[in-house]
């Protein structure tokens, strides 16, 4: 599903990643740790051809990303649903309208766009809130409507860059417990995070990063 092979990539000559060969197979649930400046945003922002990598080849659902062209890219996108810790939700645009959104500007027929967006909604637990605005939602809930909003066009792969950077651990567990029931549903995903206490919820492969190099893996159990 997802394979990097000798992915180099510097910034103004610092490497942020280097010579990384990971294979993430589909189905997968895998944790992405280390510290901060470790490479997990940069290695997250490759898998959508966000950024390209100095060295190296990166597949991603059967695609070279690295070789994909501007036009592809939409296409890649769809595929691989994204969350963030900054919720980037519109403010001004109700909870259904903001899941609603990237089928839209896909030209999704206004029926499969109510379909899919209810469907979404009810997957994390945030369906009752669909005519509010973010404002009146919980941090929580914020976090369950971009999550909400990334598996809307059901993508192959989930990426999230510390998705519980803004919560507390209780909401950070229930977070990853929404993580774990998609990808018990069949889409492969990959959370980044440098909070260890991520680590102690789950029982996954965990990829660690150290200043852009892979550390050998480890299985943590919880
Ligand atoms: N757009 C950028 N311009 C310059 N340096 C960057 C940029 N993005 C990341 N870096 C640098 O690359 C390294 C890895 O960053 P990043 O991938 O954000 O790490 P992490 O997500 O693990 O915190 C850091 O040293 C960071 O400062
Ligand atoms: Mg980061």
């Amino acid at each position: 599903m997802i394979q990097l092979i000798h992915v180099s990539k510097h910034y103004d000559r610092r490497p942020a990643l280097s010579n990384v060969t990971l294979e993430i197979e589909k189905g997968e649930f895998v944790l992405l740790m280390g510290p901060s400046g470790a490479g997990k945003s940069t290695l997250l922002r490759m898998l959508i051809g966000a950024e390209r990598p100095d060295d190296g080849q990166v597949f991603v659902h059967g695609r070279n990303v690295t070789s994909l062209k501007k036009r592809e890219i939409p296409y890649l996108r769809r595929k691989v649903g994204t969350v963030f810790q900054d919720f980037r939700l519109l403010p001004k645009k109700s909870v259904f309208e903001n899941v609603a959104l990237p089928l839209l500007v896909q030209g999704v027929s206004s029926g499969d766009i109510k379909r899919k967006v209810t469907e979404a909604l009810r997957a994390v637990g945030v369906e009752h809130k669909r005519d509010q605005l973010p404002v009146g939602l919980s941090t929580g809930e914020q976090q369950r409507v971009c999550i909400a909003r990334a598996i809307v066009n059901g993508p192959v792969v989930l990426l999230a860059d510390e998705p519980t950077g803004n919560l507390d651990p209780e909401l950070t567990g229930e977070i990853i417990e929404l993580f774990k029931l998609i990808n018990a549903r069949g889409t492969t995903v990959v959370v980044a995070t440098h909070d260890p206490h991520v680590m102690g919820r789950v029982n996954s492969r965990v990829v660690t990063l150290a200043q852009g190099v892979l550390v050998p893996e480890q299985r943590v159990s919880a």
